[in-house]
């Protein structure tokens, strides 16, 4: 099925949106490079096959690859891209590509602050929060503030590390619970398991995000209310999830310590909602803020990373934030074919859009980064998820893949199987350090999971053919069912990203790298990779802009009590709504 196919397939699907209001974008024609790119496929791509290319030129990984070192030189990123289908007319291509789609300008408009998140007339200000010295010159209310909380983040980080903060019995914090989700919960996850080694030993971080109350109850299970801090993380503080949760924290507390006074030392609160967050009983002392224009799914480096801050420390959080900021140098100042981020996102359109691949893997050899993938499938898939354009047109190509991953070797058990034999084009990148943290038994582990994270690429671009198999098998290669089960085909692509080491600065680097790969890849496609998120309505006229899911998930909840209630369902939902209500 070609990609055009593919996507009548999956218009059939329906919206319930009739022609006249959703029109087709009409990017191929907006795009002389668009189009040249699928003539490139469908006269090369059988061509491009990387033994061949590898053969035909020696150069091929230096041509193909491109290091990143940062200023002072404290991280070193090297990206390998030569084992991808591509040639220097298909990479020249992609290049122009992004200059037609406006990558450039768009960037600019984001870094000045323009209102580039158009259906909430926001701007997009992540580079704000980490733009170290105010080297970027942002006229936007909010962005003078940045220094302001980071200030506060740290006095209150620094009082709760020492001890000198302490709990309603007179005892220091050893205990924090971040409760959030999505964007509020993914990246402190995240950051937090990624830099142990720089984490504070004696100080227990927990994570409560899903509203199943087993989730809290688990993690209060664990807790001493009289050295627990609770971390109440939400950006608007009316995410039903967050809220519930945090209530029920607040209960748990209270039952053992009475007062409601005390709640004080005990929760703080990360929003940019200060009504709500009194309303809940955070005294707005207590509460650290930000501002509109940081997406939730990029908002680690705002307030929303105290709980980062509070585990690894004012210094480790400048140092992430220090990487973060030189990565946005290297996006705002970097030529488009050395830029690391642009050539990561024109890679994932080649693949998306002309070979017709459905997801994309995330695989770091390094198990600190073991929530890097789950990361990233909220960065990219709630950020590119989308198939209307920011002027309101269906598309007529595919927009954001389907991310996910997991850490090496761990997904050469399970899944790897289906990359190198399966019959599903599934790029990945190969993520790895270059220094472990953890040199045991003389650094044997590091040099076998290297091993590992050198082979697999290669395993998969190269393959075995039949011939090698047969050699293999020598007598038993008669079998001819055995012999072509053992062939694996290759021609799959990867990226390989080499860092010297995982250190709070790489990390910054490295996240932000994918995350200005996800925002040239939406400025291509012409969506809003910013625009409205999805999330429960708050009142009756926001809810005909949100999601239906969340809209009848609020129906269903006033119905569930009583099964006279249940009205307005399929047969299959009223069904099952009174099945339940029958044995509940
Ligand atoms: O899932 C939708 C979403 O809006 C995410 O983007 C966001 O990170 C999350 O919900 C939590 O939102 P809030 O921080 O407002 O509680």
């Amino acid at each position: 099925m070609g990609i055009k196919d593919e996507y009548e397939g999956l218009g059939a699907l329906g919206t319930g949106d009739s022609p006249g209001e959703m029109l087709l974008s009409m990017t191929e024609q907006d795009y002389p490079a668009w189009t040249k790119l699928q003539e490139l496929y469908d006269k090369d791509h059988t061509k491009l096959v990387l033994k061949d290319l590898f053969d035909a030129d020696p150069e091929r990984f230096s041509k193909f690859s491109r290091a990143y070192d940062s200023p002072q030189k404290d991280v070193h990123i090297l990206l390998d891209f030569s084992k991808n289908l591509i040639n220097d007319e298909v990479f020249s291509t992609l290049i122009q590509l992004a200059k037609e789609g406006g990558v450039e300008t768009a960037r600019d408009e984001m870094f000045a602050g323009k209102h580039i998140n158009t259906s909430e007339d926001r701007a997009v200000l992540h580079v704000a929060l980490r733009n170290v010295g105010n080297e970027f010159k942002i006229n936007e209310a909010g962005a003078d503030e940045v220094q302001g909380v980071l200030d506060h983040m740290t006095d209150f980080a620094n009082k709760v590390r020492s001890g000198e903060w302490k709990g309603y019995t007179g005892k220091p914090i050893d205990t924090i619970v971040n409760i959030g989700i999505g964007g509020s919960d993914l990246g402190p996850v995240m950051v937090t398991e990624a830099l142990k080694p720089y984490g504070k030993k004696g100080l227990k971080c927990h994570f409560v995000s899903n509203v199943d109350g087993t989730h809290i109850a688990e993690v209060t299970g664990e807790c001493n209310p009289e050295t627990t801090l609770f971390i109440v993380a939400s950006k608007t503080f009316t995410t039903q999830e967050t809220i519930t949760n945090a209530e029920s924290a607040r209960e748990w507390f209270l039952k053992s310590a009475g007062d409601k006074s005390h709640v004080a030392k005990h929760f703080v609160a990360l929003s940019t909602n200060t009504k709500a967050v009194t309303d809940f009983g955070i005294s707005s002392q207590n509460m650290f803020k930000f501002w509109d224009w940081v997406g939730g799914r990029y908002s680690l480096w705002s307030a929303i990373g105290l709980s980062i801050m509070l585990y690894i420390g004012p210094d480790n959080f400048k140092e992430l934030l220090a990487g973060a900021h030189e990565m946005d140098k290297h996006f705002l100042e970097t030529k488009l074919e050395d830029n690391l981020p642009v050539i990561l996102g024109l890679l994932g359109i080649w693949y998306n859009d002309y070979y017709g691949a459905q997801t994309h893997a995330l695989l770091p050899y390094d198990q600190y980064m073991h929530k890097f993938a789950d990361y990233f499938q909220q960065g990219d898939m709630e950020s590119n998820g989308k198939f209307v354009t920011k002027d309101g047109r269906r598309v007529s190509y595919q927009t954001g893949p389907i991310i996910w991953g997991q850490s090496g070797t761990n997904g050469q058990h399970a899944f790897y199987q289906l990359i190198h034999q399966g019959t599903k084009l599934i790029p990945a990148d190969f993520l790895a350090p270059i220094e472990t943290q953890n040199p045991i038994r003389g650094g044997l582990h590091h040099k076998i999971l290297l091993s590992n994270f050198f082979a697999q690429p290669e395993a998969l671009a190269f393959g075995k053919t039949e011939e090698q198999v047969r050699e293999e098998l020598g007598a038993q290669a008669e079998n001819e069912a055995l012999r072509k089960s053992k062939v694996f085909e290759g021609n799959r692509p990867t990226n390989s990203i080499i860092f010297q080491k995982l250190t709070p600065r790489t990390l910054g680097s490295l996240i932000v790298m994918y995350e200005h790969k996800i925002f040239v890849q939406g400025c291509i496609w012409g969506i809003n990779s910013f625009g409205p998120l999805l999330r429960s309505p708050r009142s009756a006229s926001q809810a005909l802009t949100f999601p239906l899911g969340k809209v009848l998930a609020k129906r269903i909840l006033g119905q569930l009590d009583d099964s006279s209630k249940v009205v307005d369902h399929d047969s299959s939902t009223t069904g099952l709504i009174k099945h339940y209500i029958s044995r509940a």
